[in-house]
């Protein structure tokens, strides 16, 4: 056997301010095991990593609103995070958390060193200041509109609509998250990692260096990232939850999270190597060992780029060599989000679905999106579970166990001279364990599941071919054969089976009474499982899932996005009262419009021929970024038509047409009845 390779596989720490779903499941997690598993069945010496991140700005907002500390919403997340992975299989080596000591130390060191050898920048520089809250406004306590895009909730470090990554003096029209305050400007010190000082080791070392069989998805990102040239950026931040700064001068400072955050996977192997009474170092020191970084596309840029050029400027540790990072999946056609509880939370799928986690893992791998946004609909998983699970696998199983009883009281039988078909069978079945290796050595899981798939549908065909419920009446002998060679394909499935589906691999191991067949034995070895060895009574591995069970799933989904329509639908208090003759003043007519055009050269002008029924005039409406002139014309509105003119881009504008909005933001016109004639009077 070869020499066993070293694998460090991390997995993004988790934040802590809310439960783990589908999203991170399918993107990161779920990925990360079955690799680890993969590596682990090969023999290799691997090791999967990861931990609760349970810093940053979203936990502060998160307790304040929550009127608890930050250390108590951390904890709260991280039993449920924790438990939600364990659940579902996902086996890690050590799961940790960045409140933890040995955490704090690690951050603290590795900033003390880079610190120590001039590594860093410090500068004084203006911020954001809530002078109420007397609070710098760092990252997430400050939203206001992209400069990239125009997107008006863009975070203080990123507009997560055009993924630019920001700094909050950036943000147009800034708005503290804390208080709804306008920002003050203030000086402050911070420290700063001038990326720009690593922009050509950068460009070598991942765009012409060992990076070349990255994932086109990350190559390309990190290309655009170099291309636009890289800035210094602050490690630090005027914050008191943290890791704080350990040097003279900065008192009430800390990391920036992103900062700590990744030196979290080292922790969180000091801390295993600790428990396990081994050495770290050779994890993170070695040059042999294999560091890969699970993560999903909004990471990327930290673990292509600002991670590695702490490492190399910390100077003790290896580097990635490969970052596998996934797109994002989406829920029945809509982003996922904590926010607006759009999301299938693990915790609650179990409640709904006890013991159904494989369907979960299943269905989330063979969906996974590997190399563009997906999406996760109920009834796709019920598909999936329905044909493939139970119509595949689990229906070979069941008919290979259940013929294995009724003929032969479950001892696998003496086979007799294979045919060449059974030869063909056995050899091919040698194939799959390097056929489906070689799919997930390149971290294409999806291909590799459905692999593992066609092993079990080569099973059924086989038994469809020789039909051994058939033949059992004339040549018994010939279906101890067939049930033979049919077993070790069950054997096989029940090996490979463990990285994907490790709940029902398990089940089916003891079924057939099996231990200890390596990956490798599976295309070595002549026989997995012999004749005269005992199989167990079956059950079924997978069952089918109903379709009143699929809809309650929809029914909850579209109940969340009922109740968040209603939550954001921000009612405005009464305004002061009038007397009827204010009211009598206005005068408001039913009107059609005849033509719009777009005023040239402004975006959010269209320019209206109104029929009133007293005249047809010219009104400048600001609502061109919500209508095209072809939707609006022919529409009948109302006008307030003895609005004083007023003229707009040199344009008089002759009254103004009546609108409103739906609860998600959408302009919609006030309509009066079809039948009502122009220019009636609205009173
Ligand atoms: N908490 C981050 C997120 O959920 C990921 C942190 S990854 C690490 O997006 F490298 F910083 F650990
Ligand atoms: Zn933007």
């Amino acid at each position: 056997m070869n020499t066993k390779q070293r694998y460090t596989i991390t997995a993004a720490l988790p934040y802590t301010n809310g439960p783990v779903h589908i999203g991170h499941l399918a993107g990161v997690y779920i990925p990360a095991d079955i690799f680890t598993r993969y590596q682990k069945a090969k023999g290799n010496d691997a090791i999967y990593i990861c931990g609760s991140d349970e810093h940053g700005v979203p936990i502060t907002i998160r307790a304040k609103k929550e009127g608890i500390t930050p250390q108590q919403v951390v904890d709260k997340y991280h039993a449920i995070i924790k438990k939600s992975f364990s659940d579902f299989g996902i086996e890690f080596d050590n799961y940790s958390r960045t409140s933890a000591p040995i955490h704090h130390e690690t951050a603290s060191d590795f900033f003390k060193k880079l610190y120590d050898a001039d590594k860093f920048i410090e500068k004084t520089a203006k911020q954001l200041y809530d002078a109420q809250e007397q609070q710098f406004l760092a990252d997430r306590f400050v939203t206001g509109t992209c400069p990239k895009c125009g997107y008006e909730h863009a975070y203080g470090d990123q507009c997560e609509k055009c993924g630019t990554s920001l700094s909050p003096m950036e943000l147009i029209n800034p708005v503290s998250t804390i208080s709804g305050n306008k920002p003050i400007v203030k000086e402050t010190k911070h420290w700063y990692l001038p990326l720009n000082e690593y922009e050509k080791w950068l460009r070598e070392w991942i765009l012409d260096g060992h990076a070349k069989d990255w994932k086109p998805n990350v190559r390309g990102q990190v290309k655009s990232w170099l291309d636009d040239g890289l800035r210094p950026r602050a490690v630090t931040r005027d914050l008191d939850w943290g890791v704080p700064v350990p040097v003279k001068g900065a008192e009430g400072k800390v990391l920036y999270v992103w900062f700590d955050a990744p030196i979290g996977y080292i922790s969180a192997t000091k801390e295993w190597a600790s428990k396990m009474q081994q050495d770290w170092r050779p994890y993170w020191q070695d040059a042999e060992t294999k560091l890969v970084h699970f993560i999903g596309k909004d990471n990327i840029v930290f673990h292509t780029i600002i991670f590695p050029a702490m490492l190399k400027a910390h100077g003790d540790f290896i580097l990635p060599d490969n970052v596998p990072a996934n797109e994002f999946l989406n829920l029945e056609g809509d982003k996922i989000s904590t926010s607006r509880n759009w999301a299938v939370w693990l915790h609650e799928y179990l409640e709904e679905f006890p013991g159904k986690q494989d369907v979960l893992r299943y269905v989330l791998t063979a969906n996974a999106p590997e190399n563009k946004d997906n999406d996760f609909t109920w009834k796709d998983f019920q598909a999936r579970n329905n044909n493939e699970l139970v119509g595949n696998l689990g229906n070979f199983i069941n008919r290979v166990l259940v013929l294995t009883q009724k003929y032969y009281k479950g001892i696998v039988p003496q086979p007799e001279a294979f045919t060449d078909a059974d030869k063909d069978i056995l050899k091919e079945v040698k194939n799959y364990p390097k056929r489906i290796g070689d799919l997930i050595e390149r971290y294409r899981f999806r291909e590799a599941l459905s692999e593992y798939m066609n092993l079990a549908r080569l099973g059924n065909k086989y038994l469809a071919d020789e039909e051994p419920w058939k033949q059992v009446k004339q040549d018994p002998e010939r279906v101890k054969t067939i049930m033979f060679v049919a077993l070790q394909i069950a054997a096989a499935l029940s090996v490979l089976g463990e990285v994907f589906l490790p709940f029902a691999a398990k089940k089916l191991k003891n079924m057939l009474n099996l231990q200890d067949i390596s990956w490798d034995e599976v295309s070595q070895k002549d026989v997995l499982i012999t004749s005269g060895h005992q199989i167990e009574k079956p059950e079924l591995l997978f069952e089918k899932i109903d379709d009143e069970t699929v809809e309650k799933q929809v029914q909850k989904l579209f109940d969340t996005k009922k109740q968040n329509e209603i939550d954001n639908q921000s009612i405005v208090p009464q305004k002061e009262e009038i007397d009827f003759d204010d009211f009598m003043k206005m005068d408001i007519r039913t009107a059609t419009i005849l033509t719009a055009e777009k005023m040239p050269k402004a975006k959010k002008l269209l320019v209206l021929k109104v029929d009133t029924g007293l005249d047809t005039r010219t009104i400048v409406s600001g609502i061109a970024e919500h209508f095209t002139p072809e939707e609006i014309v022919e529409k009948k509105v109302l006008v307030l038509v003895n609005l004083k003119p007023r003229k707009l881009r040199g344009v008089e504008s002759q009254g103004m047409i009546l609108m409103t909005e739906t609860a998600d933001g959408k302009l919609v016109f006030v309509k009066p009845d079809d039948e009502v004639s122009n220019g009636m009077i609205i009173s």
